[in-house]
């Protein structure tokens, strides 16, 4: 099912965007309380390349839970918490959430946390989580969430970057098979980071309890439980509301950041706009807090528009089965599903008839919505065929906060091409350049590229670095944003993402960079050099894999050495990277002027007929690469 009506207003509304933004995003504005209303949209002469509502103020916990408490919504559900890794589920009304929430905030304050303070929040999928960030919002703190699945040194890297007057964490997560203690972890990061944080706030967990660090730690529950609740209070638009680090070319991650603002604008048009949901209806985001996605849709869009979300700790598959998706769309009666592919493709190997999906009542379910890599399209197909909605792929980016292409409920949908993440939502001007920043003609590829000012809810800048911002997004094609990505766009208008033109892979979803692995394999006593690349992947869409060179004289065997450097990947970055494969190799293909041919490796894992280089040094190299790599397959 394609989910085309024929009658989609998107042409009128993308047009009336184009030919008048500020009345666009006036209107938009309006679903949002402000404290004070903005009278200027955007001032081209702030910030980096403007700054939007820079004279507007509000307060974005306000706008998310106390504003639906007037409106009459204090007994519905806002937050349903569902974890079959515990057994356990938890429902939070409206009532409820402002309780714990301002009462939360008071603990923080009572910390010295002030409007400006940043609070690092490494947590596990637990309502306590989505509790810690509308708190900070609530106070005018910035939070900065860290994905539970990096190590010690991704996080200390990001504790000396945001420099935390306090983190919240809690005493485990929880993987299938595996108990993730999260308190040493939290304290070798402490140790490592030149920054040290004044207090922790630890979420004691039944399945594994922690000893707390006196006079640092403290009892998360316990602290909130004795505290006052905290009013919200107005900040800025421009000030931010988050820091949420993401991967770059090299080892230093990208503290991309949000304002409040254009943040609460933009996500809050998103919602009826992009996923047709009002108040009242339910939306479930299976992803994770530490994500953009999970910012956006598991905890503030749904939330500004009153809806009700679905927090849900476990995975697509073995908890208990590939039925569990559609058992929680049909115990919550969710309207939106949103998840990775990778996610979808997980359940498809298990289930590929779809007898899971037979045994659930999906009535209620109108939608799925996936992001965070390109849908190849027999899933999509797949998905469609046993569902019978819409399947409905958009495309976004950590920097943007929201789609920057997808198919618009909220317009009536057009016709869905699978492997194409729809037309540019209105607030985009997309263009496809050449190298030389020349727009290449339509169906054929090149960057994708938005023309400067990007909209509401996009990073204005990187925390405290304007330059790097510019020289990482805004040099290559001056007028222009990069987003990396190099895709193309159809004679009717469709864009199609089709890789990126970085260093980063997409692995189930994540985005990670294939150089900070680099540097990590660098650091191995007996590697002389390397390459990371990602490889085609059935479930995770690409997987990493690491070719050494070792240095002269090395007596060590190669299977220890490449058992020793998936350790040292996992130690450094985290189980998240999912490095599981290093070879070793005599020599690595490089042009004559010394730079690794990284594209033509790939090509060689993936069996892809590949073109040698004309400036490659020996291409002899290549069939040695290619031996390898074929060896280690049998
Ligand atoms: N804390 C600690 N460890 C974590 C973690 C977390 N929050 N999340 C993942 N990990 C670990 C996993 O346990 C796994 O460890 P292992 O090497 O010991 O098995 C490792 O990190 C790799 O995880 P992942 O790549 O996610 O693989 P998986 O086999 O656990 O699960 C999928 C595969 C497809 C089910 C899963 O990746 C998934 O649901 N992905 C969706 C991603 C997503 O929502 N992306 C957001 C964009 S919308
Ligand atoms: P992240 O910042 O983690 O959301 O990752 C953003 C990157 O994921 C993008 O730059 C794309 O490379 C990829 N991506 C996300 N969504 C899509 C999509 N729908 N289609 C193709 N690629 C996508």
């Amino acid at each position: 099912m394609d989910g085309s009506t024929g009658a989609s207003r998107y042409d009128e509304v993308y047009a009336a965007w184009k030919a008048d933004p500020d009345a666009y995003w006036s209107r938009a504005a309006r679903a949002i309380d402000w404290e004070v209303a903005p009278r200027t949209i955007f001032d081209p002469k702030m910030g980096v390349y403007g700054r939007w509502f820079p004279d507007g103020r509000l307060n974005t916990c306000w706008n998310a839970i106390d504003r639906h408490l007037g409106a009459g919504r204090g007994n519905q559900p806002a937050l349903i918490w569902d974890s079959p890794m515990t057994g356990r589920s938890a429902t939070f009304t409206y009532a409820q959430l402002h309780d714990r929430v301002a009462r939360f905030a008071g603990a923080l304050a009572a910390r010295g946390v002030e409007a400006g303070d940043r609070v690092i929040i490494y947590m596990p999928m637990v309502p306590e989580a989505a509790i810690a960030m509308l708190a900070c919002a609530r106070l005018g703190a910035v939070h900065s969430v860290v994905f539970g699945g990096f190590a010690a040194a991704e996080l200390a890297a990001r504790i000396a970057d945001a420099k935390p007057k306090v983190i919240v964490s809690a005493s485990c997560g929880l993987e299938p098979g595996r108990v993730v203690k999260y308190k040493p972890l939290l304290d070798a990061a402490i140790s490592l980071s030149p920054h040290q944080p004044q207090h922790c706030l630890i979420l004691q967990r039944p399945e594994q309890p922690c000893e707390l660090t006196p006079s640092r730690d403290v009892d998360f529950l316990a602290a909130e439980a004795e505290a006052p609740h905290m009013p919200c209070v107005p900040v800025a638009a421009t000030d931010p509301l988050y820091i949420l680090y993401t991967s770059g070319t090299t080892g230093a991650p990208k503290g991309i950041v949000r304002d409040n603002g254009g943040h609460a604008v933009a996500v809050m048009n998103s919602m009826a706009m992009l996923y047709g949901l009002k108040a009242g209806d339910v939306m479930w985001t299976a992803s994770d807090v530490g994500w953009v996605v999970g910012h956006s849709y598991i905890v503030y869009g749904p939330l500004f528009a009153g809806c009700t979300t679905v927090m849900y700790e476990g995975k697509p598959v073995g908890t208990p089965d590939p039925g569990a998706f559609w058992r929680v769309c049909q115990q919550h009666g969710v309207k939106v599903l949103f998840t990775a592919p990778t996610a979808l493709r997980a359940i498809k190997k298990e289930d590929p008839s779809g007898a899971f999906v037979a045994k659930h009542d999906l009535s209620k379910l109108e939608a799925l919505f996936l992001a965070g890599e390109r849908c190849d399209p027999p899933t999509a197909e797949w998905a469609s065929a046993l569902l019978k909605k819409p399947v409905i792929d958009h495309w976004w980016q950590t920097e943007t906060g929201w789609c920057i292409s997808g198919n618009f409920r909220g317009f009536g949908l057009f016709e869905s091409r699978f492997g194409s993440g729809g037309k540019p939502a209105p607030g985009y001007d997309l263009r496809v350049l050449d190298e030389g920043g020349q727009e290449v003609p339509r169906g054929q590829i090149g960057t994708l590229a938005v023309k400067l000012p990007l909209p509401p809810s996009n990073l204005p800048t990187l925390w405290h670095a304007d330059d790097r911002f510019r020289s990482a997004y805004l040099e290559t094609f001056p007028g222009y944003y990069n987003t990396s990505d190099a895709g193309m766009v159809d004679a009717d208008g469709y864009v199609w993402v089709m890789s990126r033109t970085d260093d980063i892979i997409n692995v189930a979803g994540h985005r990670l960079s294939t150089g900070a692995m680099e540097e990590v394999l660098a650091g191995h006593p007996d590697v002389a050099e390397c390459a990371v690349v990602g490889v085609k992947d059935s479930l995770k869409g690409q997987a990493p894999i690491g070719l050494v060179v070792l240095k002269a004289g090395t007596t060590k065997d190669e299977a220890t050495i490449a058992k020793e450097l998936v350790a040292l990947v996992r130690e450094k970055i985290g189980p998240v990277a999912a490095f599981k494969d290093a070879r070793v190799v005599a020599r690595l293909p490089k042009t004559r002027s010394g730079k690794i041919l990284r594209g033509t490796i790939r090509k060689i894992a993936d069996g892809e007929t590949y073109a040698v280089p004309p400036t490659i040094d020996d291409p002899a190299i290549l069939d040695e690469i290619g031996d390898v790599l074929k060896a280690a397959e049998k």
